[in-house]
């Protein structure tokens, strides 16, 4: 429920598809013309989804593949929105199923078991630097019991996890009322949102290789900024910066 009106705003309007190719790329389109905020776009299958930099992503039926349009404050950083995605896959997972531990694996991974259960994709449109709107894709691999190699070593699904099925339908609505949730609260305070970040984090204090356009860093995990952004303490001492563009965590 939305904490403005407390008049629901995400899922307000739902677009529902059988196939498409990317439930992002459809948002995309009725964003420029126009769609509300809190526009959602569903299909029961992806041919052509796409995961964070340019990498394919596995959508066939029985996973929850969704997009939401946002048109966020000036003032909002977008990089944060990943996290906040993140954080709500999280948080509908420990709801429903109080036994499983999610993590989130910066920035914005969802993670049971050490495996991806879910990934947030968001896509900013700007005019002169004043972002329009966001496209804020999420897949949640709710009911998949296959997934081809190399997947099948990475990857999970919540009937894996769980040992049966689970409603897509239910799983949607928990997510949204979380995103929702998340998006209005952080617009005040992003400084709890981190927190709980942190909390759900899967790499604080590890280390890590992370390949960026500009080489790679070798560093341990010490904190995530204001801005989304992870923060890393290099073997030379110095402390470095990594924003969520471009980034491979190896
Ligand atoms: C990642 O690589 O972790 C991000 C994956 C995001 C996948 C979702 S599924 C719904 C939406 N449509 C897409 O084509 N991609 C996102």
């Amino acid at each position: 429920m939305s904490l403005v009106s407390g008049v629901r705003i995400f899922g307000k309007k739902i677009y529902t598809y059988a196939q498409v190719k990317s439930t992002n790329k459809i948002a995309c389109q009725l964003a420029e013309q126009g769609a509300e905020e809190g526009t959602l776009v569903v299909s029961e299958e992806q041919i052509e989804g796409e995961g964070r930099a340019g990498h394919y992503w596995f959508s066939p039926q029985g996973g929850l593949w969704l997009s939401l349009i946002l048109r966020p404050p000036t003032s909002f950083c977008v990089s944060r929105l990943s996290i906040l995605g993140a954080i709500g896959i999280a948080r509908s997972v420990r709801k429903m199923f109080s036994l499983l531990s999610p993590r989130i694996r910066w920035p914005n991974d969802a993670i049971i078991n050490g495996k991806k259960v879910g990934g947030v994709l968001c896509k900013a449109r700007s005019i002169r630097k004043r972002v329009i709107f966001v496209i804020m894709g999420i897949g949640v691999n709710i009911n998949i019991e296959e997934f081809p190699s190399p997947l099948c070593f990475t990857a999970t699904s919540l009937k894996r996890e769980i040992g049966h099925s689970v409603s897509n339908e239910i799983f949607q609505e928990c997510l949204l009322e979380e995103l929702e949730r998340l998006y209005f609260s952080s617009q005040n305070d992003f400084s709890s949102i981190l927190e709980e970040a942190r909390g759900f984090s899967s790499l604080l204090g590890k280390q890590v290789g992370v390949q960026t356009r500009e080489g790679e860093f070798l560093g341990v995990v010490q904190g995530i900024d204001e801005e989304g952004g992870l923060i890393l303490r290099l073997e030379s001492g110095m402390q470095k910066r990594i924003s969520s563009e471009e980034v491979y965590i190896k």
